[in-house]
């Protein structure tokens, strides 16, 4: 049986880098997003940043979040059974565009086929492996016009990969869990679909990989944390993780409200932690208007008292005006 609930693609895709400012750098200045929110990672003990950066309006799925660990100190080890790249979404013919950018500043990549579609893969600073794919597919998406000119620009999330000892339960639970259709495989690489035609960011590829020692799943520099899925609604998010829930997947958390979102976490068999999101009608508007998206500090009320060690955090110099 179907799950009777959906999911509509990628909501953001979140992971724990090195330092705020390399961090920042990597992302406005060089990938030319924008920065739509700075924050605290919402329950964690030691104030820690917590970033979002995607288009104009921060819309789902064009959001990538990080969480600049370094400064407490927290290492993670990439491997298997953890997701193993970030992909991006560009036009089709935009990869030379980015093969000369990231060469003009010194970061060095790889161009690739697979399924179809040509990339190029190369690494965050802090070592994640980040995926420019050119999508062949009509991308509505309207990307931030920033630093990069449009029609290059990162359009969002095609979705992750995900590095597995074998593939069998991660599918069953792709296919069977979340209604994925499996479109393609070459060799120990897979490819899934998620979501409805509205969303965006729904491949989720998987590389068998058993030689690889297994990564860790904490906070920690280095590795990709998690995928959130766009479920829309509360009443549809409940749907999705009884039938998850139904097919002996019961580590499924409670909703947990993010401020921006609700959130749901479960650890998939492919070692993968998977949200299941929902944006408040607000979203990131709650706290700044569109035009000063990601110009203030924004605290969460549970983090106002503590003010005073978020102060500590290592300064970020921004292209826009912070206050
Ligand atoms: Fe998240």
């Amino acid at each position: 049986m179907p799950n009777p609930g959906f999911v509509r693609g990628t909501h953001h895709l979140t992971f724990c880098v090195g330092g705020a400012q390399e961090d920042y750098d990597f992302h406005a200045r060089l990938l030319g997003l924008r920065s739509v929110k700075k924050t605290v990672l919402f329950d964690g003990e030691i104030p820690i940043y917590h970033l979002y950066y995607g288009n104009e309006r921060g819309d789902g799925s064009t959001l990538l979040t990080s969480f600049p660990y370094r400064q407490a100190g927290w290492m993670g080890k990439r491997g298997s059974n953890q997701a193993r790249s970030l992909n991006l979404s560009v036009p089709v013919d935009a990869i030379g565009f980015w093969a000369d950018r990231l060469s003009d500043h010194g970061i060095a990549c790889e161009r690739s086929e697979l399924f179809g579609t040509e990339r190029l893969s190369f690494a965050h600073p802090c070592g994640i492996e980040y995926v420019i794919i050119g999508d062949p597919e009509p991308d509505a998406r309207v990307p931030y016009g920033g630093i990069v000119p449009a029609e290059h620009a990162i359009r969002g999330a095609y979705g992750t990969t995900t590095s597995v000892h074998q593939a069998d339960p991660m599918v069953f639970f792709l296919t069977e869990g979340l209604n994925a259709r499996h479109v393609a495989s070459d060799g120990q690489r897979h490819q899934f679909q998620i979501g409805d035609e509205q969303g965006h960011g729904r491949m989720l590829e998987l590389v068998e990989e058993p030689g690889v020692p297994q990564g860790t799943w904490h906070f920690g520099e280095g590795t990709i944390h998690h995928h959130a899925l766009d479920v829309v609604t509360a009443d549809n998010q409940a749907l999705v993780k009884d039938h998850i829930v139904g097919l002996g997947f019961t580590d499924v958390s409670e909703s947990k409200d993010r401020g921006y979102f609700h959130s749901m976490y479960l650890r998939s068999p492919g070692g993968l932690l998977v949200e299941l999101a929902y944006s408040t009608a607000e979203g990131f508007f709650i706290d700044e208007s569109e035009a000063e998206l990601g110009t203030h500090m924004c605290i969460p009320p549970h983090w106002e008292h503590r003010r005073g060690e978020i102060a500590q955090l290592e300064p970020i110099e921004t292209l826009e005006r912070v206050s």
